[in-house]
C-alpha cells in the first residue's frame, strides 16, 4: 500500500515538488511508494504544467487537511493565516506536514511544534531555509553534537542578486531593483526581500535549530539593503570588502550547565565582509550558510537558495523522510527496522564511462601572434566542429606574442580536441600551452 501526500499549493514550488514526484526514475527507489492522492489549488480554471488525473486536483483545501486516507500534508500554499491553520488542522488530524513556508514556522512554531508533539507526528521544513540547500537536517541532525557558536547566512537570493550587480556593474540600487524585477528576480512588491523580513524568518529558524531554544520572532533585528549606495561598495571595496546582507546567529552568553537556552544576538543587516571570508564570494541569487562551532570548526553550506527544481529537492526529501518512518513502522513486525534513508543497500558495481566521453568545460590558453581578427578566428573554428564558447580573453602579452584563454561551455572531448587540431595549423597561432578542465 502507497503512503498518500495531499499537496496544498500548485505555484512554482508546488508544480516543482509534483513534477519531481512524478519524474522519479533514477531518484531514491521509496519514491516509488508515494501517491500524489489529492492536490489543493485556488482555482481549476489556471492552466497547469503538471498532468494529473481527474479527480485530484480540488479547490477544497480543507477536505484535504481532513482526508482520512492521506498521512502526509504538503503545505506549499505560502503567506501566514490560512497556511497557519491548515498544519495545524493537519496535525490534529495525525498527519505528519512538510511544509516549506518559514514566515508561518518563523512565527507559530512553536504552536505548531507543541501540537504536533501532542499529535505524534512530524512537521518537517527543510525547504523554508535555503531552497535547495540541506540545512535544516543537518543542523538537527549530524551537526548536533556541536556547541555552535555562530550561524551567518546569505539566506536572501533576491537581496545577494541586486548587491552583486550593483558592485560589478557600478550601478545604483533602484535602477538594479527595477532591472531585477523585469528579468523576474525580484518581486513586483519586494518588501520582504530587501527589507530583510526574509531572512530574518531563515535566521529565526536556523537560531532555533543551532542553540536549541525558541526564537521570538519580533525580537529578531532586520535592516534591508535600499540604503546601500554605490559609493559605500566602491569604498568598500577599496578597503577589500564587499557588502552582504547577512543573517547572523550568535552565543553571546559563556556556557552553562544550568541553563539550556543561551543568550543569543539574532539579526539581518547590510555587512562589510573581508573579500577573505568565505561568504565574500557567494554572489548572485546563491544562498550559502556558515555554521561554527566545537568541535567541529567551520562548515559552509551552498547552492540555489530558491527555484521550483531546488526547493522541491528539499521537499521531497522532507517527504521521503517520512515515508520511511512509515514503510518502516507499517514493516516493523514483520522484518527489520532500518531506516532506508540510513542504511546503505548497493549491491551492484556502477559501469564507469572513458573520459574521452565524458561532457565537461575546458580551458585552453593560446599563445598568438598580435594582430586582428585571431579572436575571430579561434571562435570560427570552435563552432565549426559544435564547441560552444562561455568566454574568450585577452590576458595581456608574453613577450612579442598575445595571451588569450578560452573557456569552452560543457562539450565532449574529442570535439574540443579536432578544433584545437585545426587550431594549430593556424598561421597566426604560436602554441597551445595549456588545455585543462573546468569543473
Ligand atoms: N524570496 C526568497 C529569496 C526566496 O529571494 O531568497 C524564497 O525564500
Amino acid at each position: 500500500m502507497g503512503i498518500k501526500l495531499g499537496i496544498l499549493g500548485l505555484g512554482t514550488v508546488g508544480t516543482g515538488t509534483v513534477q519531481l514526484l512524478l519524474d522519479n526514475v533514477g531518484r531514491h527507489s521509496l519514491l516509488r511508494e508515494l501517491e500524489i492522492w489529492r492536490v489543493g489549488v485556488k482555482s481549476l480554471d489556471k492552466p497547469r504544467e503538471v498532468d494529473l488525473p481527474t479527480g485530484v486536483i480540488t479547490t477544497d483545501l480543507e477536505s484535504i487537511v481532513n482526508d482520512p486516507q492521506i498521512d502526509i500534508v504538503v503545505e506549499l500554499i505560502g503567506g501566514i493565516d490560512r497556511a497557519r491553520e491548515l498544519i495545524l488542522k493537519a496535525i490534529a488530524n495525525g498527519k505528519h506536514v512538510v511544509t516549506a513556508n518559514k514566515a508561518v514556522i518563523s512565527r507559530f512554531g512553536a504552536e505548531i511544534f507543541t501540537a504536533a508533539n501532542k499529535a505524534g507526528v512530524y512537521v518537517m521544513l527543510e525547504a523554508s531555509v535555503g531552497g535547495g540547500i540541506p540545512v535544516i537536517q543537518p543542523l538537527k541532525q549530524s551537526l548536533s553534537v556541536n556547541r555552535i557558536h555562530t550561524v551567518t547566512g546569505i539566506v536572501n537570493g533576491t537581496t545577494n542578486y541586486i548587491l552583486t550587480r550593483m558592485q560589478t556593474e557600478g550601478s545604483n540600487f533602484d535602477d538594479v531593483l527595477a532591472d531585477a524585477q523585469k528579468l523576474g528576480y525580484a518581486e513586483a512588491d519586494p518588501t520582504a526581500d530587501v527589507d530583510g523580513w526574509d531572512a530574518a524568518d531563515k535566521i529565526a529558524i536556523l537560531a532555533s535549530l543551532a542553540f536549541g531554544g525558541r526564537i521570538n520572532r519580533e525580537e529578531v533585528f532586520s535592516e534591508g539593503i535600499r540604503q546601500v549606495s554605490k559609493t559605500d561598495i566602491s569604498y568598500a571595496d577599496k578597503l577589500g570588502f564587499v557588502i552582504k546582507l547577512l543573517a547572523i546567529a550568535k552565543r553571546i552568553s559563556p556556557l552553562s550547565p544550568s541553563s539550556s537556552c543561551p543568550t543569543l544576538s539574532v539579526r539581518v543587516h547590510p555587512t562589510l565582509v573581508p573579500k577573505t571570508h568565505p561568504l565574500a564570494s557567494i554572489n548572485g541569487v546563491y544562498n550559502a550558510i556558515l555554521v561554527e562551532g566545537e568541535p567541529l570548526g567551520q562548515v559552509m553550506f551552498f547552492g540555489p537558495g530558491a527555484g521550483a527544481g531546488a526547493t522541491a529537492s528539499a521537499v521531497c526529501s522532507d517527504i521521503l523522510n517520512l515515508a520511511a518512518r512509515l514503510t518502516s513502522a507499517k514493516s516493523s513486525s514483520s522484518s527489520s527496522n532500518i531506516d532506508p534513508l540510513l542504511a546503505c543497500s548497493h549491491q551492484d558495481y556502477c559501469p564507469i564511462a572513458p573520459v574521452s566521453e565524458l561532457i565537461v568545460r575546458f580551458y585552453a590558453r593560446f599563445l598568438t601572434k598580435d594582430q586582428s581578427g585571431v579572436i575571430g578566428k579561434l571562435g570560427t573554428c570552435f563552432g565549426k566542429y559544435g564547441v560552444s564558447l562561455e568566454s574568450v580573453v585577452q590576458t595581456g602579452f608574453q613577450g612579442e606574442l598575445a595571451e588569450i584563454v578560452v573557456v569552452t561551455h560543457d562539450v565532449q572531448e574529442g570535439k574540443v580536441k579536432q578544433a584545437l587540431d585545426e587550431i594549430r595549423t593556424m598561421e597566426a597561432i604560436h602554441s597551445i600551452p595549456s588545455l585543462l578542465r573546468v569543473i
